[in-house]
């Protein structure tokens, strides 16, 4: 039996669903049952039927998993895989800021901890939170943690007022606009697709900014050949699995999430082995009915 074989038994045997990140190695996502953005993981999550999740990404994605369906037992498959954006605002910045701007709505992206999201009005994605933001009655916005996709929110929906938190993405951080005119000169003919946690001179000299989905879709359904790809390189797996004839580039060799690469099919083999609470998302019950709301909120808005 290969390992493969064996997950799935170990799968069927455990009633449990495999959930990955389109930023975990190919030969993980191979394994998962379902592989997506962080908005799809967190809808997918919501409604699966299993007893077990077993969650092939980082703290928050296991957290928001469990948050919206606190029925389940969610399993990390590596429980130091963390997000370091997450830990870049805390509960206590919040209550500050909502000092200073109490009409503010507190838009709290994804990439956040639980106890930060029991504080915040409404959560959102890359893939969604322009959207969302829109639909908000509120003029002011506090937009937490990432300042990148606030900027390019803000860009996007300019009848609002943004107060900006300072968190960034260190992978994305790391591309720059000399190494992306660098990567340009070496493929003329490429089209430049950026996710949103990039700096703005990079999304200023990119074709299309998107989530992961949204970059996979759009190359899928784009009939130019090559891809400057501007986002974590685990998305390279998916993009080069559906277009066969497409090349795709990262913009620099570095635009790797450390934490994302902890996730191995060694790990998912042995977490499905033994499924133990050392592995376990366990919130107390106060939080989750707290930080579930701005996720269900979310969601409602998204549609
Ligand atoms: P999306 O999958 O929503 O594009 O998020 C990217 C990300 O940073 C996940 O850590
Ligand atoms: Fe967090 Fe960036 Fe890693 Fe995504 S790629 S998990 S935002 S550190």
């Amino acid at each position: 039996m290969d390992k493969y074989e064996k997950i799935n038994k170990l799968k069927c045997e455990k009633d449990t669903v495999i959930l990955a990140h389109y930023y975990v190695d190919g030969a993980v996502q191979k394994a998962a049952d379902f592989v997506g953005d962080s908005y799809a993981l967190a809808k997918k999550a919501a409604g699966v039927s299993q007893q077990n999740i077993l969650f092939a990404g980082v703290s928050f994605m296991g957290e928001s998993a469990k948050l919206l369906n606190p029925g389940k037992h969610v399993y990390m498959a590596d429980p130091c895989a963390g997000c370091k954006m997450a830990d870049m605002v805390t509960p206590n910045d919040v209550k500050n800021i909502k000092k200073c701007y109490p009409d503010a709505a507190v838009v709290c992206y994804v990439n956040s901890t639980a106890a930060v999201k029991a504080v915040s009005d409404v959560c959102v994605t890359s893939s969604n939170a322009v959207r969302v933001v829109r639909k908000l009655k509120e003029k002011q916005i506090y937009f937490i943690p990432d300042a990148h996709l606030a900027q390019f929110v803000a860009k996007e929906a300019p009848e609002k007022e943004f107060i900006f938190h300072n968190g960034y993405c260190p992978t994305h951080q790391q591309i720059t606009k000399e190494g992306l005119l660098r990567a340009k000169a070496a493929h003329p003919g490429a089209l430049t697709l950026s996710h949103p946690e990039c700096k703005e001179e990079i999304l200023a000299l990119s074709d299309f900014v998107g989530s992961t989905a949204d970059i996979i879709r759009f190359a899928r359904e784009h009939e130019a050949n090559e891809y400057l790809v501007a986002t974590e390189t685990g998305v390279f797996y998916q993009l080069e699995q559906e277009n066969p004839g497409k090349e795709f580039f990262p913009v620099l060799k570095e635009q790797v999430c450390p934490d994302m690469k902890l996730i191995t099919l060694d790990k998912l083999e042995y977490i499905l082995g033994h499924l133990d609470t050392q592995q376990e998302i366990i919130l107390d019950g106060e939080l989750i009915d707290k930080a579930k709301k701005p996720l269900e909120r979310m969601l409602l808005l998204a549609e």
